[in-house]
């Protein structure tokens, strides 16, 4: 998968990208990141891409030519490599806090694509012509106010490439993750099996699979209804779950 990453401070973006299962992913050819500097679709001397606001206000907006020439520049290099089609076709995502919420289901939906663009904004933002007729996604990673997009750009990126076939060792680590199976993922343990005299449960060390795969699940649910009880009500559960967690407090809204 290809992401383009548009940005102001691409060093933010790079230094980022060059460790651990992302660079692993990079070198063998399962993600391509590239990242665009703002700065080189200017056209004055000084390179500037942010400018005071109309109507007043504190700081700075980043402009909407550079974004469109950074996205044309993107979309001529898609047409060339993967035709018009694809080029008319590519989406390109906003990061801004007040856009979709980037959850599991939004990541595995931007997983299915080949290219995405990623349009970082800087200080107050970016001219709202950019979010009006340039994006066609807008995405927030939460609730919550950062200086920049690089950031979650990155989280974006990061979530999806742990996504793409072989980037993860195993398969199974991926489907097995909070979220993905509408739980929280049951408690983990590794060596030693007795530290500062927690024990790990005896049924990890037994070697009965069944036994492991149930004592999972029934730790999932528990966990989740301790940490994120918002999240059952739209898991997928038996009649003998669903007594279960009741018998251990859940109230669900509708029962
Ligand atoms: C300081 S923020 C701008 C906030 C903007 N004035 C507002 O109130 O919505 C600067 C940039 O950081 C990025 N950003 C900040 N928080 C974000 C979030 N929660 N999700 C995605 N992008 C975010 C966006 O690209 C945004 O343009």
């Amino acid at each position: 998968m290809l992401f383009h990453v548009v940005t102001l401070f691409p060093a933010m973006v790079e230094g980022a990208l060059g460790h651990s299962i992302l660079k692993r992913a990079q070198e063998a050819g399962l993600l391509q990141v590239r990242v665009h500097n703002l700065r080189d679709y200017t056209h004055d001397r000084h390179h500037v891409a942010d400018d005071a606001m109309y109507g007043g206000g504190a700081g700075m907006l980043l402009k909407a030519p550079t974004f469109f020439e950074a996205v044309d520049a993107i979309r001529a290099d898609t047409a060339q490599r993967r035709g018009q089609e694809a080029a008319q076709k590519l989406r390109v995502v906003l990061l801004a806090p007040g856009g979709r919420t980037l959850t599991q289901p939004v990541a595995e939906e931007l997983a299915r694509e080949e290219e995405l663009v990623l349009l970082c904004g800087h200080y107050e933002g970016v001219d709202s012509r950019v979010e009006q007729s340039l994006a066609t996604d807008v995405l927030s990673i939460g609730d919550y106010v950062l200086t920049g997009g690089e950031m979650p750009a990155l989280v974006v990126v990061d979530a999806v490439a742990r996504l793409l076939p072989g980037v993860l060792h195993d398969v199974n680590s991926a489907r097995d993750d909070s979220f993905t199976t509408g739980l929280l993922q049951e408690p983990q343990y590794t060596r030693p099996p007795e530290y500062r005299g927690m024990r790990v449960p005896d049924v990890l060390l037994s070697g009965d699979h069944e036994a492991v795969a149930r004592w999972r699940r029934r730790e999932a649910l528990l966990r989740t209804l301790r940490l994120r009880p918002d999240l059952l009500v739209l898991a997928d559960l038996t009649p003998a779950e669903r007594s279960l967690l009741k018998a251990m407090g859940w109230r669900p809204p509708n029962p």
